[in-house]
Order: C-alpha cells, then sequence, then structure tokens
C-alpha cells in the first residue's frame, strides 16, 4: 500500500509504537526497505532530502520505483521528502507523486517558521499529502549540536505551533543531532521535555538523528511518545560495512551479487530495528478481511 504519513503515524501515536524512516537513495535500498516491512509486517517511512536526490536518486525516478514497489506489498509505505526547505522542493516532490513532505524551516525565527509552515501544511493537505514540521531545531552531531539545550523544542510555543499550522507530525529537538558522533559517545537526551511534549500536543512526534542513539535510548523516546524515527548514518554505514566484507571474502564477486549481499544486510538491519521500536506485527491480514490495524 502506498500511503501518506497521516494515519499510519496517527495509529502508531494511539497504539503506542514507532515507525522507522529510512533515507534511501537506490532500488536496492528500496527493494531492502519494502521487503524488511512486508516481512516483519510492519509500516514503513522511505524519506529522501533534496541533496540525496540531487546528488543521488533523483525524485521523477524513485517517485514511481517506490510507488510501484509499495504496491504489490499489503503493508503501508509512505514516501516523504526529508528537510524539504524551499517551496521548490515541496512542489517538486508532489509533482513527482511523493505522498509526504517535510518543510524544515526549523532554522527561522518562530514566527518565520510558523508562516512558511502553514503555507506548505495547507499545500500539501489540499494535494492529499501529509505534512511534518519541525520546532527547535535538530542540528550535526560533527558540531556537538545534540548538547546545545537553546536548540531543544519549547513545549509552549509547540503547542501554539501546531495549533497555527495544522501539521500532521512534529519533529522534535530532544537531544540527538544528525550523523555520526565520536567514538563510544551516545547522546543524552531530554527524556522529560519529551514527556511533556507530549503530553501538551498528544500528536504524532518525530525524532530525526536516529543514527548512534544507543538502543536503550531509543526504546524510551518510544516509550515517551516518538512515532517516526529518522535513521540515514547507520544504514548507510551497515551497507558499506556489508559491501566491504563481501568484497574481502571474494575480490572476484559479480556486482550483482555484491548488491545483493548489501540489500540483504541492509533488510536484516532494518527487521531488527522495527523490532526494537514497536512496528513489527502491527499490520496482520487476513485472506478474507483485509488488513487489521491493531
Ligand atoms: P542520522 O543520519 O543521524 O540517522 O539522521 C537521519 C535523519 O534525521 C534524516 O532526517
Amino acid at each position: 500500500m502506498y500511503v501518506s504519513m497521516k494515519e499510519m503515524l496517527l495509529h502508531a501515536h494511539r497504539n503506542h509504537y514507532a515507525v522507522m524512516a529510512i533515507n534511501c537513495v537506490n532500488m536496492e535500498q528500496t527493494k531492502a526497505i519494502i521487503q524488511a516491512a512486508a516481512e516483519e509486517h510492519s509500516p514503513v517511512i522511505i524519506n529522501i532530502s533534496p541533496r540525496q536526490m540531487k546528488a543521488h536518486g533523483h525524485g521523477d525516478i524513485m517517485a514511481p520505483m517506490i510507488r510501484n514497489m509499495a504496491q504489490k506489498v499489503p503493508v503501508p509505505v509512505a514516501f516523504n521528502l526529508d528537510h524539504g526547505a524551499s517551496y521548490e522542493d515541496i512542489a517538486m516532490a508532489i509533482n513527482y507523486g511523493f505522498s509526504s513532505v517535510m518543510i524544515d524551516s526549523s532554522s527561522f525565527a518562530f514566527e518565520e517558521n510558523v508562516r512558511r509552515t502553514q503555507l506548505i501544511a495547507s499545500l500539501a493537505h489540499g494535494m492529499g499529502l501529509s505534512c511534518e514540521a519541525e520546532l527547535g531545531h535538530v542540528g550535526q552531531a560533527a558540531q556537538a549540536d545534540n548538547d546545545k539545550a537553546d536548540l531543544y523544542t519549547n513545549v509552549e510555543q509547540a503547542r501554539e505551533f501546531v495549533d497555527r499550522t495544522g501539521c500532521d507530525c512534529l519533529a522534535v529537538a530532544i537531544g540527538t543531532a544528525h550523523g555520526s558522533y565520536p567514538e563510544g559517545f551516545v547522546p543524552k537526551l531530554d527524556f522529560e521535555r519529551l514527556k511533556e511534549l507530549k503530553a501538551r500536543l498528544d500528536m504524532p512526534l518525530v525524532l530525526h538523528g536516529g543514527s548512534g542513539a544507543g538502543e536503550e535510548n531509543i526504546k524510551k523516546v518510544v516509550a515517551y511518545g516518538i512515532n517516526k524515527i529518522n535513521v540515514c548514518t547507520d544504514l548507510m554505514k551497515h551497507a558499506t560495512k556489508a559491501t566491504a566484507k563481501a568484497l574481502e571474502e571474494n575480490p572476484e564477486i559479480d556486482y550483482m551479487d555484491l548488491c545483493i549481499e548489501a540489500q540483504n544486510a541492509m533488510k536484516d538491519y532494518i527487521k531488527a530495528y522495527m523490532r526494537i521500536i514497536g512496528s513489527s506485527g502491527r499490520y496482520l491480514f487476513d485472506k478474507d478481511h483485509g488488513p487489521e490495524l491493531d
């Protein structure tokens, strides 16, 4: 099923689990993600950023491929523009057939973030897409942004932001950052803030910078109300390692077999992650009765 994130994340919110949102730039990754979801009976979100589209998987190629593969499986699959920054990014994603968009205006001042998000949320909703927004700012691990509490999401502002913009889910800053942390470092997350945000907003919340956060933290953020976890760096690293291992074991390996090795390694990684965040087994199908949602 090819769906927007709206109903999928509301289901996760009501049933207290999280959905993986995985950055994806080619066919092997798409297959790994959709096969993992189908085998785990789990919903999944495929993410791609404007930068990744420019450098790797262009949206007009990725969108029909993902929609095509998603329509062949019974579990819900959403395709989301990750960190859309400009009106042009969003319009292009809608035009290509994405099912969801994120407008990231989190580097702007509050009022400007509200203005931009309002505009994109109404456009997305009018076109049948869901809209993710960000308040507070999830920065870069390389700049130690995870430790900068002034970037964290303010609870009262978040309530006002959601009321005024109508976004479907909100990315919150609670101590993660994008990319790789220093070796052995595990970020300290602000669980109290997350708890307050969930109580005050009562809606699907998103964690960016899922890589390197540590399994204990990940389980805890799900327990406290995160419903979408973005993972890019860790999965890419995992694919690189699997590729290097296969090459080391057999330097003459056929290129197509090498791609399959990477694909299978990614699939296994995703399946294990889905079990940790509780999305596995959420969509069980009975051939006579169709999808069972709970
Ligand atoms: P990581 O690369 O840290 O997993 O972050 C991914 C992300 O948040 C994409 O929006």
